[in-house]
């Protein structure tokens, strides 16, 4: 179970010695792109049956073998929405659990001097509102590009959105619980601060560049 933030009350961290265990290894410098996309689909896989548990449920008659019997399966449809590009490197590891589940792409960068969303691309399944909504963004640092991809999915319709991050900035929760207060997020670390070019501290760097192997020098 992750534990319920005392500064947040929209924030979850996942305090599991193994999602701590591996973050320790995707904040180590040296660890490259191969092992950091594979951590993170791996927290991401852990995380997802925690996210799931308010999941609604309906009864269905299943005929097993040997008799007819009531099961339960999930009542709505999933979206899992990465904001692109970061969020891939997670997404994997939720539907290795959600097979089922759609994808949803969010395009938005952050501009580099203003640190401000730059929205590029989005495509949703038509009927994203019908069903529950998963955003999915390892980076959580000024909050910018959570709540417009937050914004845009309500716009679409959606009422049931969660948030899945690695890494989160006091900053960042504060903008999206005083934005969507609705909006539970999980994540692994809520980190100390925001340095002068809103990076997170101590973060893993810049997590897009980590995953793709695009890093500078
Ligand atoms: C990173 C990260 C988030 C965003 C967080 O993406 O993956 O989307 O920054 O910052 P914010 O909370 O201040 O908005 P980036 O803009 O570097 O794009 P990329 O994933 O394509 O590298
Ligand atoms: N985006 C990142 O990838 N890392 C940070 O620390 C902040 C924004």
């Amino acid at each position: 179970m992750p534990i319920q933030s005392d500064a947040f009350a929209s924030l979850r961290i996942f305090d599991h010695p193994l999602i701590q265990h591996k973050l320790s290894i995707v904040r180590d410098r040296a660890t490259g792109p191969a092992d950091f996309r594979r951590l993170l689909n791996e927290i991401a896989g852990l995380m997802t049956y925690e996210v799931s548990r308010r999941f609604d449920t309906r009864p269905v008659r299943v005929t097993t073998p040997l008799e007819e019997t009531e099961c339960r399966q999930l009542d709505r449809p999933v979206t899992l929405v990465p904001i692109l590009r970061a969020g891939l490197s997670m997404t994997d590891g939720v539907l290795q659990l959600f097979p089922e589940a759609r994808v949803g792409h969010i395009g938005i960068r952050r501009d580099e001097s203003t640190h401000r969303p730059v929205f590029y691309y989005a495509k949703l399944p038509h009927d994203v509102r019908d069903g529950y909504a998963i955003v999915i963004d390892p980076m959580l640092a000024t909050g910018g590009s959570a709540c417009a991809a937050i914004r845009y999915l309500r716009d679409a319709g959606c009422r049931d959105i969660q948030m899945i991050c690695l890494v989160a900035a006091p900053e960042g929760v504060q903008r999206v619980h005083d934005e969507h207060p609705d909006v539970m997020i999980h994540c692994a670390a809520l980190d100390r601060e925001l340095d002068g070019n809103a990076y997170i501290r101590p973060g893993l760097g810049d997590a897009g560049d980590r995953v793709f192997g695009t890093l500078e020098g």
